[in-house]
């Protein structure tokens, strides 16, 4: 049954289930080298439930790893840093091909970020993938690697994502109602 504060389903189950595997097959694909060492890397928390559902659809071996990072400055020019409140550390940066998941992009400005961040790091390879794009919304120029489906600029919740924290363990991506998050 559908939660009671989502309005619309917008991705189904069935439906996220056909993106995510034609996702593992293009990964699969481009990271089947003996000399690839691909490390999954989930951006906390909106990518758990993506990134848990993706790497088991893989057909290559893969490390996974995690960061947590927060953007401020949001929908003003002015922002537009971001916060690294978990880093990635580990000793063999120079060897892994990072691939970044992210459960959505808005303005860029989360993965514009950490692909430089990483680049400076020292990492082998880095390569972006997303499973929701609402390309209305961007601020800086970005394009994933990898590219679940577009979306409209709607509030959008479950599958990972969240509202106050709330509904990230829905099985679908839908539409909050915006009763829910008006006059608060
Ligand atoms: C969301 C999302 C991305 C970022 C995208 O995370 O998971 O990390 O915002 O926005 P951007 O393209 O404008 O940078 P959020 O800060 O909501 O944290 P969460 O994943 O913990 O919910």
């Amino acid at each position: 049954m559908m939660n009671k504060d989502v309005a619309k389903i917008m991705i189904g189950e069935e439906d996220l289930d056909g993106i995510v595997s034609r996702l593992a097959e293009e990964i699969s694909r481009d990271y089947s080298g003996d000399d690839k060492r691909l490390v999954l890397l989930c951006i906390l928390k909106g990518s758990i439930v993506f990134t848990g559902d993706l790497m088991k659809k893989l057909t290559v071996p893969v490390e996974i790893d995690c960061m947590r990072v927060s953007s401020y400055g949001n929908g003003t020019e002015s922002g537009g840093n971001v916060n690294i409140l978990l880093d990635l550390v580990r000793p063999d940066l120079d060897k892994c091909d990072v691939l970044i998941v992210e459960d959505i992009i808005d303005s860029g400005r989360t993965l514009a970020y950490l692909v430089g961040y990483l680049k400076h790091k020292g990492v082998k390879s880095v390569k972006t993938c997303t499973l929701l794009d609402k390309p209305s919304r961007r601020v800086v120029e970005f394009e994933p690697d990898y590219k679940g489906v577009e979306i409209p600029d709607e509030f959008v919740i479950g599958y990972g994502l969240d509202y106050a924290e709330m509904y990230r363990a829905l099985p679908y991506v839908g539409i909050l109602k915006p009763e829910v998050y008006e006059n608060k």
